[in-house]
């Protein structure tokens, strides 16, 4: 309940409803109290120029930001920037701002290293698998009996309004939107509950109350905390402690929930259940050693078997869910980047030759920017110097690892190849790649399933040794050395060990 003091009698009208700002507000925080933004590229700070709106009456002076975003032309028109307006006056606009076609939700991924394992009486008849992801929301209720996927719910997440990767949402929680980023979720994901719920007694004319389907969820770390209501002010600060990474068990809409267990703040559920899914840490690999990679915000990785495992993430930022400055798919945003690298239009420093490098290359509907182009550089920069200081710190060569894993949408639909040119996975490591899809929705599955899953997902996380890649000595030189593209003709050992 706000108190009198903190209510402003400044009413927004949109759309011919009205609405109250409270003292100190901007119409950004506003729009994001009503549910009312979708998503913001830089969290409401004035940093991306997303959030536009028009002003008809009412109009606010430009601020820095407005003037650094939109053209003399616009902002004599009224247009203005949410984030940075905060009237003094009642005033009626209109939402200009973009809203980004949806990224890619995947939910596909591969159970055929599990066909030999039968059905069991004692499994329960369906699992509901839930993936949160920093992005995406992914769930699927599966039967058991034949892994079948009888009805999938996708989403994006709701909380991509308070900024596009873990670092923004752990800043809005320490803003005190926790509570509301939390509800946020949960809505959605007991929506998607009740919705799979639905299609499946209508299905299979199940009325038995008892017959309940387990759920079980899969995320990051910070996506884990923020949906238990933990405070997530730990997981950005050193040592980067989290409170609680261990199984979750809760109820929503009457049904049991298990949040699947993490192993550290930047290493959550998501990539245990990948590590289970993948059977990395089982019997009957242990005598190979495997990295998985997930490409998204966070781009975490694991290396190892059942012997030993290290397990880390690099801050790959938003260029691989594409999220970065332009609205394109990270994958288009990898080929075309390699098409442009053997075109020479593209340089191995990064930098695009003129007229393209002022007005960006046509791609399809799309323009490459010189900033998208830069978003990738440090993305997938982060990506190979981590997985260089995995392989040193293991030890292992590259010629020993079997198989790298490229898990989460957006290594499903990578062109392995256009992955080599550009240098995303060391060029020893180009030929080992197989795309696995959405791994972590996988584990969670088969974590609802298998009876034992507990008792093996439990041993991965005491196995795992979690590597903070940006304290390891000669993390930046590696990092530094990967932003250049690899010369197309190039034959040599990138300085990989
Ligand atoms: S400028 Fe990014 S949300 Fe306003």
């Amino acid at each position: 309940m706000l108190r009198q003091d903190e209510i402003s009698t400044v009413q927004i009208n949109i759309n011919d409803k009205t609405f109250i700002l409270h003292k100190g507000e901007s119409i950004f925080q506003m729009l994001l109290r009503q549910e009312m933004i979708f998503l913001s590229f830089c969290g409401g700070k004035g940093r991306c120029g997303r959030c536009r709106i028009k002003f008809h009456k009412g109009t606010t002076l430009p601020s820095a930001s407005d003037r650094l975003f939109l053209t003399p032309d616009e902002i004599r028109s009224g247009i203005r920037l949410a984030c940075t307006s905060k009237p003094k006056t009642d005033c009626v606009i209109d939402l200009i701002m973009e809203e980004k076609k949806d990224t890619k939700i995947i939910s596909s991924y591969d159970l055929s290293d599990w066909e030999d394992s039968k059905y069991e009486e004692s499994e329960p008849k369906a699992v509901i698998a839930v993936d949160i992801g920093t992005t995406t929301l992914a769930m699927q209720l599966i039967l058991t009996l034949n892994s079948h996927i009888e009805a999938e719910y996708r989403k994006m997440n709701p909380q991509r309004a308070y900024g596009p990767d873990v670092i923004s949402r752990i800043e809005a929680d320490g803003r005190g939107e926790g509570s509301r980023m939390q509800k946020l979720i949960r809505d959605e994901v007991e929506h998607g509950i009740r919705i799979l719920l639905e299609q499946y007694k209508l299905q299979f004319k199940e009325t038995d109350a008892n017959n309940r389907i387990p759920v079980v969820i899969a995320g990051n770390t910070v996506m884990q905390h923020i949906f238990m209501g933990f405070s997530t002010a730990t997981l950005g600060i050193h040592p980067f402690t989290p409170v609680d990474v261990r199984e979750q068990k809760l109820q929503i809409a009457g049904e049991n929930i298990a949040f699947m267990p993490g192993i550290s703040a930047f290493v959550g559920a998501d990539i245990v259940a990948g590590v289970y899914a993948l059977k990395m840490c089982s019997q009957e690999n242990k005598n190979k050693v495997s990295l998985l990679i997930d490409l998204g915000t966070n781009g975490e990785m694991a290396l190892g078997n059942a012997k030993k495992l290290l397990v880390s993430a690099t801050a790959a930022g938003p260029a691989f869910e594409g999220r970065s400055i332009s609205p394109m798919d990270g994958t288009d945003l990898i080929d075309i980047t390699a098409e442009l690298l053997k075109q020479g239009i593209l340089d191995e420093t990064g930098l695009m030759v003129e007229p393209y490098f002022e007005q960006g290359y046509q791609y399809k509907n799309n323009t490459v920017t010189q900033e998208d182009i830069r978003a990738l550089q440090m993305a997938k920069a982060a990506i190979c110097a981590g997985i260089r200081i995995m392989m040193r710190e293991y030890p292992i060569t590259p010629e020993a690892i079997d198989t790298v894993y490229l898990a989460g949408g957006f290594g499903y639909y990578l062109d392995t190849n256009s992955a080599a040119i550009i240098g995303l996975i060391p060029e020893e490591l180009a030929g080992k790649v197989k795309a696995v899809g959405n791994t972590s929705l996988m584990g969670a599955y088969l974590y609802g399933r298998n009876a034992d899953a507990r008792e093996e997902v439990l041993t991965i996380t005491e196995l795992a040794i979690p590597v903070n890649l940006a304290e390891q000595e000669g993390f930046e030189e590696n990092y530094l050395e990967s932003l250049h593209f690899p010369q197309q003709d190039r034959k040599e050992n990138h300085g990989f060990i």
